[in-house]
């Protein structure tokens, strides 16, 4: 039997997922024979380099560089192949860490190992991560999961990771999917207790008002993709705003707190408009805190 058979029925979401799929993309892709599909893949991917000033970072930690990847959404128009030279385009610039904030899948997981497989082969000296996002879990999050975890990249699932430099620690915290502010709430709580992490993973930027009130000093995110389709020399102002996401684009500041929300490698349709896919190198600087 094939990992696929022994798959559940779909879900509600999963089946709203494949409509709106086949709506927004497979269908006009094969209604103009593939032009589609061609055109959006010739954009590319470019490597976005950052430089993010976070008060309270740990000055051990001081000019690291993380690889920032979101949203790959591998399946029809992110084929694994595809999904694994992004991949080694991130690998290029020889990050620090990696961190990977969710959708690594588009609808289904069968098929996704190799692009999970490539990501933890970043011989990244300070660790891989990965948390869930919402199309993760369409088919089975706890699959994708399993998967990410069977490659050696650390899963975080409300949970907390120690990474170690010399005598030295950084605290590394993710939370899997949750999809209003609250619900953010109840992860991070879960994760973190009473104490706090110096780096949150949220697939989700609403997560950053508590992040912030917890103390975090930085937390990545995805999930917009900066609405996929924005006004020139206007990241900000683009179709996320429609869906309630103020925060859906670079960087963000609550006091001695600082997000950045990446706009991701991959595409839930294939149109991008002034918004380029992207992978992020980010450089963490350690800045004054602000009292
Ligand atoms: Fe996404």
């Amino acid at each position: 039997m094939t990992a696929s058979n022994k798959r559940n029925k779909p879900s509600a979401k999963l089946r709203k997922a494949r409509i709106r799929h086949l709506l927004m993309t497979a269908g006009p892709n094969r209604i103009t024979r593939g032009w589609f599909y061609r055109r959006h893949h010739a954009e590319g991917v470019v490597v976005r380099d950052e430089e993010i000033v976070v008060p309270n970072w740990p000055k051990a930690f001081d000019g690291i560089r993380i690889g920032h990847a979101s949203d790959m959404h591998v399946g029809d128009m992110m084929k694994p192949d595809r999904a694994i030279e992004i991949v080694s385009q991130l690998r290029d610039e020889q990050p620090d860490m990696v961190c990977h904030t969710g959708d690594l899948v588009d609808l289904y997981w069968p098929g996704v190992e190799p692009v999970a497989e490539a990501f933890a082969s970043i011989d990244a000296p300070l660790g891989n991560f990965f948390v869930r996002g919402n199309h993760d879990e369409l088919d089975s999050g706890d699959e994708v999961e399993r998967i990410v975890a069977a490659t050696g990249t650390t899963v975080l699932h409300d949970d907390v990771a120690l990474v170690r430099r010399g005598s030295d620690t950084l605290r590394v915290g993710g939370v899997a999917w949750a999809r209003t502010p609250s619900s953010c709430r109840s992860r991070i709580d879960a994760a973190l207790g009473d104490e706090s992490v110096d780096l949150l993973l949220s697939h989700n930027p609403k997560a950053f008002d508590h992040a912030a009130e917890k103390g975090v000093a930085l937390t990545l995110s995805g999930h917009t993709h900066g609405g996929q389709i924005a006004r020139r020399n206007r990241p900000n102002a683009n179709m996320a705003l429609l869906h309630g996401y103020r925060r859906n684009a670079g960087v963000y500041e609550i006091g001695n707190s600082r997000l950045f929300v990446t706009v991701g490698a991959g595409s839930w349709f294939p149109v991008r408009w002034n918004v380029p896919a992207e992978i992020a190198i980010l450089t963490i600087r350690s800045g004054a805190t602000v009292s």
